[in-house]
């Protein structure tokens, strides 16, 4: 077992002005990274901005002895995004490690969810990661080193009533974790998820009190420490933690059948089993190699 410890790292954390990205950037910080603490401030459902809570982060780490800048750009535009990175190359050199974490909330059934729920919030969480990931990324690609982590939620992987854009967000970053694998593999950039649950100002009011207690956001904070060191050389995994329970939750395909012809619907109903079948299910890391198995099996 080493020591986990990221002297020479520089990482961005973006909504670290409180909840979960402020944990997550006082230990980076603590353990040697330069941190730029990223936060436009503002409210649960993404109105109003320019609160000062990132610039109190930022003196928390300098206090611990650490070295950090703070960012006030929204990652919801694509100039956001750029002047985040841009803030880590001018003051610090580079980019190591990026950690979307910003998040809003507009929970709505569906059927109430008017075009501007569904586009703020996937504009902060999903368009928001490209915005920053991807400048980030050419820079990681030039120094031959990344960790990228993504927020997904359990709302992405499993679903959750009232939170169709929110899910739709959160399962989105998955699929550019998955490209990011791919095309990042050669420069030794890894991209992995965290799904966390914790009692934050997102989740004060739609969980019972006892329960709140429970899910310290403390425990999440030595997961995504993990997957954002060099130690760790996993890629495209979610990890789900709470309530110091930690725990993988993957995309799994079955065995399932081959047909040699054009089979008809009925002889797929008569083999639905085989089809739905998840024993022996396995995990891949990409389309192609999924399909050259299931071929030759
Ligand atoms: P939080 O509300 O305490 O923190 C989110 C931070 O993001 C806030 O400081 C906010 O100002 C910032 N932010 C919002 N929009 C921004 C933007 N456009 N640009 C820059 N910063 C922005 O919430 P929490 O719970 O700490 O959430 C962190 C992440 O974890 C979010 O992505 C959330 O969706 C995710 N998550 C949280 C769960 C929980 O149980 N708390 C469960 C699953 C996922």
């Amino acid at each position: 077992m080493s020591n986990i410890d990221y002297s020479g790292r520089v990482a961005i954390v973006t909504g670290a002005g409180t909840g979960l990205g402020r944990d997550y950037a006082l230990n980076l910080g603590k353990r040697g990274a330069k941190v730029v603490v990223n936060d436009l401030g503002g409210s649960l459902d993404g109105t109003g901005a320019g609160n000062t809570a990132a610039s109190l982060v930022v003196e928390e780490i300098k206090a611990a002895g650490g070295e950090a800048v703070a960012n006030f750009d929204s990652v919801a535009t694509v100039e956001g995004g750029a002047n985040i990175v841009k803030t880590a190359i001018d003051t610090f050199g580079k980019v190591d490690i990026v950690i979307n974490n910003a998040g809003i909330l507009r929970d709505k059934s569906f059927i109430k969810t008017e075009e501007a729920d569904w586009d703020s919030v996937l504009a902060v969480h999903l368009k928001g990661t490209y915005n920053v990931t991807r400048p980030a990324f050419a820079n990681m690609k030039a120094n031959g080193y990344g960790r990228i982590i993504m927020t997904s939620s359990g709302s992405g992987i499993f679903g959750n009533f009232g939170q169709a854009n929110y899910s739709s967000a959160k399962t989105g970053m998955l699929g550019l974790t998955h490209v990011l694998n791919i095309e990042g593999a050669k420069y030794n950039i890894n991209s992995n998820v965290i799904v966390p649950s914790a009692g934050t100002r997102m989740t004060k009011d739609v969980m019972p009190k006892e329960f709140f207690d429970q899910l310290k956001l403390e425990f999440i904070t030595p997961a995504v420490l993990y997957l954002a060191s060099e130690e760790c050389t996993d890629r495209g995994v979610y990890i789900n933690a709470f309530a110091g329970h930690y725990s993988r939750s993957q995309i799994m395909t079955g065995p399932g059948i081959n047909f040699k012809e054009i089979p008809t619907p009925e002889q797929l109903q008569e083999n639905w089993d085989k089809i739905m079948n998840m024993d022996e299910d396995k995990y891949h890391t990409d389309v192609n190699t999924m399909m050259m198995h299931a071929l030759s099996s």
